[in-house]
């Protein structure tokens, strides 16, 4: 089939031609949005799921819909290593920007905005990676104390009464929240409580590996209260098979029932694989409609472009100790597994094993779904370190 055609498109983030299977999800986060704006208690979502399973996409969808709807946005996201406020300042500052143009909204915003020149000066001390444009003087002692759960509170409430204002609401989008540190994350959670305690329109949209809901407890038990969990997986059979065929057909091609089956028994109707092995099928055939033996050819290639791609760039992350806990896991099979099990295999002590353990579920690769089990965070991941590292070369050093 024509490649210029092809719909199909794996890819970090990218849209994918037909998002199949999210709009419970996104019915979710509108209702909550929705009664944010208007000052209903609502609960602020953070959606959790593996690698690959379409959280970019989503967000960006959710974000997309609530500013059709004319709710405020701003969209960040935590790589390791940048700081929260760092992150956040010049992303309020755009947003009040923005509100400071409504008229009714302005004496607020303005104000916000001098709260965010004392919030920037006081914290860049501590943060030193704060870099934002000051457009107004502070205000002495309105977010200025040096304390980020403080200050950050004073500033988004601030910003919050802003929105309440111009008669919308704010809404932050935030992608790999499972990489915002600990103190950051808290002070996150009580600004947002005291916000919702006083009925302002200022909410989160985040999105992030499972950890970030144990995360987020650590950081303030009440944030059961505050967040809905909403779980993002694989896609169901009949809503991979629609994420394969509508964009297919919107092109004038049909695959053959098996074909599709073939598919979603490969990719365990996961979004990235889904996506990786449309296109390969796509390339491959000849003619419509896609058949089994399509398939077939394209499944050496989808898997191939991931090994080089989605899994590689994970893998090239690690050290080697990582590397071999990880196919020492992979041994054992897809898990969750205990850890005294891959400890076993490794012929460590647990004890010993634990510092790697928890370099690994930092860097978002493994995390634990219940105490004492671990679990890969990257859906078919053991299949891959059995690829990558095909011999017993992982059991000495
Ligand atoms: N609902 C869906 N239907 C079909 N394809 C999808 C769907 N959601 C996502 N995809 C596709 O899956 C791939 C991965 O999406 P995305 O980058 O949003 O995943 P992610 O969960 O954010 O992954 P990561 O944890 O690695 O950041 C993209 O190519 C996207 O087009
Ligand atoms: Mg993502």
């Amino acid at each position: 089939m024509d490649p210029v055609k092809n719909p199909f498109c794996p890819g970090a983030g990218t849209p994918p031609p037909e998002l199949a299977g999210r709009d419970a999800v996104r019915e979710t986060a509108r209702i909550a949005i929705e009664r944010l704006r208007i000052g209903n208690p609502t609960k602020s979502v953070l959606m959790v799921g593996l690698r690959g399973v379409g959280k970019t996409v989503l967000l960006d969808q959710i974000r997309n819909d609530a500013e059709a709807s004319g709710v405020h946005t701003i969209r960040l996201e935590a790589p390791e290593g940048r700081s929260l406020p760092a992150l956040l300042a010049p992303q309020i500052r755009l947003a009040l920007l923005r509100l400071s143009r409504v008229e009714r909204a302005k004496k607020m915003a303005v104000r916000a905005l001098r709260g965010l020149a004392g919030f920037a000066k006081a914290l860049k001390v501590k943060y030193s990676d704060i870099e934002v444009g000051i457009d107004l003087d502070p205000e002495p002692g309105l977010a200025d104390n040096g304390d980020l759960e403080l200050d950050l509170a004073a500033l988004l409430e601030q910003v919050a009464k802003a929105a309440k204002d111009a008669g919308t609401a704010l809404v932050m989008f935030i992608d790999e929240m499972q990489y915002v540190e600990q103190e950051e994350l808290a002070a996150l959670i009580s600004s947002l409580h005291r916000c919702t305690q006083q009925k302002l329109p200022i909410g989160v949209v985040g999105a992030g590996l499972p950890q970030l809901r144990g995360r987020a407890g650590n950081a303030k038990s009440y944030a059961e209260r505050l967040f809905d969990y909403p779980e993002i997986g694989p896609l169901s059979h009949e809503d991979a098979r629609q994420a394969l065929v509508k964009p297919a057909r919107a092109q004038g091609v049909e695959f053959t029932l098996d074909s599709v089956d073939r598919i979603i028994s490969h990719t365990k109707g996961y979004p990235y694989f889904l996506q990786e092995w449309g296109k390969h099928a796509w390339d491959v055939a000849h003619k419509s409609p896609i058949s089994v033996a399509d398939v077939q050819k394209a499944s050496a290639e989808a898997i191939g472009a991931l090994d080089e791609s989605f899994f590689r760039v994970r893998f090239d992350r690690l050290t080697p100790l990582q590397k071999r806990y990880l196919r020492a896991m992979a041994e054992l099979g897809p898990g969750p597994h205990r850890s005294g099990d891959i400890a076993e295999a490794l012929g460590r002590k647990v004890t010993a094993l634990a510092p790697v353990r928890n370099e690994l579920i930092g860097k978002g690769m493994i995390w634990s779904p219940s105490h004492g089990d671990t679990a890969f965070t990257v859906p078919l991941f053991d299949e891959f370190m059995k690829r990558i590292i095909p011999d017993d070369t992982w059991k000495d050093g």
